[in-house]
């Protein structure tokens, strides 16, 4: 996975590579997902970077009203929306 420093990951699941791969020298660290589950356990494996949360939906135009990132990663997401590859595409525009 490429992370910047300054990294949004979108479709966190379990955290599990965020948990162990995420750079020490990350300075700042953003969740965005459907599911509240998946961000109370994903920001509580990486406490220590102190992560912001954001709860959302990406085929909905976000409104997260914040600094900008650097690098986003959206990994084993795609396969979870619905539609066409057009259909999913519509993420790219609102990420
Ligand atoms: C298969 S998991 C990805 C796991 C994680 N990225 C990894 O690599 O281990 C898919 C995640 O995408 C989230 N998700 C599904 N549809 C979404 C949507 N429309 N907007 C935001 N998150 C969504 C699910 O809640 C779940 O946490």
């Amino acid at each position: 996975m490429l992370v910047t420093s300054n990294h949004l990951d979108v479709g966190v699941g379990s955290g599990y590579y965020l948990k162990y791969y995420l750079p020490q020298s990350t300075k700042r660290i953003a969740l965005l997902d459907l599911n509240q589950n998946s961000l109370d356990a994903t920001s509580k494996a990486i406490n220590h970077f102190q992560p912001e949360v954001y709860c959302g939906d990406v085929l909905d135009p976000l409104e997260l009203n914040v600094d900008r990132f650097d690098s986003i990663s959206v990994n084993y997401l795609l396969h979870c929306l619905p539609g066409n590859l057009i259909d999913k595409g519509i993420m790219f525009e609102h990420l």
